[in-house]
């Protein structure tokens, strides 16, 4: 059995078990070299024997308790028939999308075979992957997608997606609706060819007004937890709501994933009082932290420890790690989360 899943059979595990979100990308050479084999970034995603091997390379270097399957959140649109490709040095590009015409213009018709790919990919990692590490699937969250697929790229404030999503609720809700569907669809794909664990990155939820809180944020991912627990009652679901603050409370409580990741702003010591003793809590050192290293870093290891007690607790980043960072600094972090010298 492995330390991670044991924590969500609600069993304590001290040092507790680490990954980090990213942990498959360009601060590893190996990742760096491979990626030269491909033009198009969602190719390399579509490749099963190159995304096995990707999401494998940060387990070979370090011991870490789980594997993340290398994809992206942006595999969904692109199924859905929007054209998605990533400019080198600008980061995705999407087509753009109306939020009066969408419905003809995407169809839930061609995910299963067009996401087939990272399926085979999950099939081929998990057969070779030790029973003692978990292997996580993930998908972006409705609200997160739908902001890029309204902007057409990432933004710092998704000012044309919002506005676009205020001008017509109705509309924007039918847009959450296809997402929300696609969505569980995706996850329950994942599970079926072998996932342990599924987390549901909702990285821009602190731009969702506290007015519509429930409507784009939470009422999506409820929907999506109890779809998945319909076929899969056991699964295990991280959500990862960053930004969204006090917030975290609701989401805590009525959502009904198992386990939150925090993002670097929330003070641990607060959610340990306002969160329910129950809910596994992620995260959530400053990526910034792993890149500058040192004391600082080991400080920070030892004081999230401290500060989560006997918490059901993973260790893990309160975002990605950067490219810029430096592989001995993940390796300390390594071993100061263990309490190695
Ligand atoms: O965590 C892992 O190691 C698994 C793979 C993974 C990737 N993207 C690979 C990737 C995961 C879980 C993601 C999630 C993702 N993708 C999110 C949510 C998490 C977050 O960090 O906020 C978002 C918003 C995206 C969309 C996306 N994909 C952006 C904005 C970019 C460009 C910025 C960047 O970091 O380069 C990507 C590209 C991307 N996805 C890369 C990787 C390894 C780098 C692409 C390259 O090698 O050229």
């Amino acid at each position: 059995m492995s330390k991670f899943l044991n924590i969500f059979q609600g069993k304590y595990e001290r040092p507790p078990p680490l990954w980090f979100m990213r942990q498959a990308g360009r601060y590893l050479p190996e990742y760096r070299e491979k990626r030269k084999f491909f033009k198009n970034f969602l190719e390399f995603c579509y490749t099963p024997e190159a995304a096995v091997e990707v999401t494998l390379q940060p387990l070979h270097r370090f011991d870490l308790d789980a594997a993340i399957i290398f994809s992206d959140i942006l595999v969904i649109p692109d199924a859905l028939g929007q054209k998605v490709w990533f400019q080198e040095g600008e980061g995705p590009k999407l087509t753009a999308l109306s939020l009066s015409s969408f419905q003809k213009d995407l169809s839930l018709n061609g995910l299963p075979e067009k996401l087939n790919p990272v399926y085979e990919a999950i099939r081929l990692t998990k057969a070779s992957l030790s029973p003692t590490k978990a292997l996580i699937g993930f998908s972006g969250a409705p609200w997160t997608l739908a902001l890029y697929m309204l902007e057409g790229e990432g933004s710092r404030d998704f000012a044309k997606a919002k506005e676009q999503a205020f001008e017509d609720e109705t509309a924007f809700a039918a847009l959450l609706n296809l997402l929300t569907e696609s969505v569980s669809f995706h996850l329950k794909e994942q599970i079926q060819a072998g996932v342990n664990v599924v987390q549901l990155f909702d990285t821009w939820a602190g731009l969702c007004p506290a007015s519509h809180f429930k409507k784009w944020i939470l009422e999506p991912t409820q929907k999506i937890v109890k779809a998945l627990r319909a076929s899969y009652p056991d699964v295990s679901i991280i959500g990862f709501p960053k930004g969204i603050g006090p917030h975290l409370i609701e989401y805590g409580e009525s959502s009904g994933v198992a386990a939150v990741s925090l993002d670097s702003s929330i003070p641990l010591d607060w959610a340990c009082k306002n969160l329910s003793s129950s809910l596994i809590l992620q995260g959530n050192l400053d990526p910034l932290l792993l890149v500058s290293g040192g004391e600082p870093l080991q400080r920070a290891c030892e004081d999230i420890q401290k500060t989560m007690g006997k918490r059901p607790y993973i260790f893990n980043l309160g975002h990605g790690i950067l490219p810029q960072t430096p592989i001995s600094h993940v390796e300390d972090c390594i071993r100061w989360v263990r309490g190695e010298a």
